[in-house]
């Protein structure tokens, strides 16, 4: 994989960089960053080579028209105090033109125009064959980004060489999504444990290493019992992953299965175990308990983190080969 590092930036190259801006906005406001701070060391890299990085990417799904309330605007003034107004240009919402989520060689050829470089920091997106992940790399010199590598690394070292014992905790609503990764490490991990609604939808036998919620509160939250048993499963492991919340953790009703696993894996991460936490509704839930950045390594992409946990690659990584 070509990497930023070696690209040959020079002064006044205009660089598409195609960042994770899906962010959640509400009345206009950012409502969680990580994603966004996850590009700024890449595009501080191309701002200090004298180059213009242009920064390109989707938020939500529009369906391929304007939707007022997913435009990139929003995130002009994050980027303008970060980096400084004259430094970056940002493109409107990718998804905005239908093309996008239709690979399209034509789209990608318009945004190619008067640009010398690819840069990709979307992990997040990886996962999608669209335009700006997998045509444009066709078009143009491309690169990943400094966030991008350092995703790929670590997922690599918790699928290949974890320190045991390693255990997989997954929550959220959709099973369907998250199986094959829950296949994957029921045969690689200790222990996987299963929260969130898509225990409920577990189906298929429960070997000895899938642990289930064993009480739960109105079918929003596991119950206490389950927290007390995940907890000291997670406590005495070396390697811990996590995708998805345990519950409905936005409702303080039902969120204290999510703080309370939230809470053990930072605590066993500062007893010395890696720690990996991924997924859009997992890093608003650990913003939201105050305990973001207390993990090894926080992966920007849901789906994608999980695809690359069961496949070891995905599509927009391989476009950079
Ligand atoms: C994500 O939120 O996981 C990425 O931005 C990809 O978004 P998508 O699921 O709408 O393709």
């Amino acid at each position: 994989m070509n990497k930023i590092q070696d690209a040959p930036i020079s002064r006044g190259n205009r660089i598409l960089v195609r960042c994770d801006l899906d962010v959640p906005i509400e009345n206009g406001k950012i409502q969680e960053k990580y994603r966004l701070e996850s590009s700024l060391e890449t595009l501080n890299y191309i701002i200090n080579k004298e180059a213009m990085p242009i920064i390109a990417g989707h938020i939500g799904k529009p369906d391929g028209k304007y939707v007022k309330e997913l435009s990139t605007k929003y995130l002009k003034s994050y980027f303008e105090e970060e980096l400084g107004s004259q430094n970056f240009q940002i493109l409107e919402n990718l998804r905005f033109d239908p093309r996008e989520e239709e690979n399209s060689m034509e789209y990608a050829n318009e945004i190619c125009k008067g640009i010398d470089m690819y840069v990709n920091e979307s992990f997040a997106t990886c996962h999608r064959k669209h335009t700006s992940i997998v045509s444009i790399p066709k078009i143009l010199p491309h690169y990943a980004g400094f966030h991008l590598q350092q995703e790929i690394e670590t997922l690599i070292t918790v699928i290949e060489n974890p320190e045991k014992p390693l255990v997989f905790v997954v929550g959220g609503v959709k099973l369907e999504s998250k199986k094959p990764a829950v296949v994957k490490f029921l045969n690689i991990a200790d222990c996987v444990l299963l929260g969130g609604k898509l225990a409920e939808d577990w189906k298929e036998d429960v070997p000895s290493n899938l642990i289930l919620p064993m009480d739960n509160i109105d079918g929003k939250d596991i119950g206490p019992e389950t927290v007390k048993e995940f907890n000291r499963i997670i406590e005495k492991s070396k390697t811990i992953l996590w995708a998805g919340p345990m519950g409905m953790f936005e409702d303080p009703k039902y969120q204290n299965g999510t703080k309370s696993i939230a809470f053990q894996i930072s605590k066993t991460t500062d007893n010395g175990s890696l720690s990996v936490i991924g997924g859009g509704d997992t890093i608003s839930a650990v913003e939201k308990f105050g305990f973001l950045g207390k993990y090894s390594f926080t992966s920007t992409g849901g789906g994608a983190m999980l695809q690359f946990l069961s496949e070891g690659t995905l599509p927009g990584i391989e476009a950079l080969e």
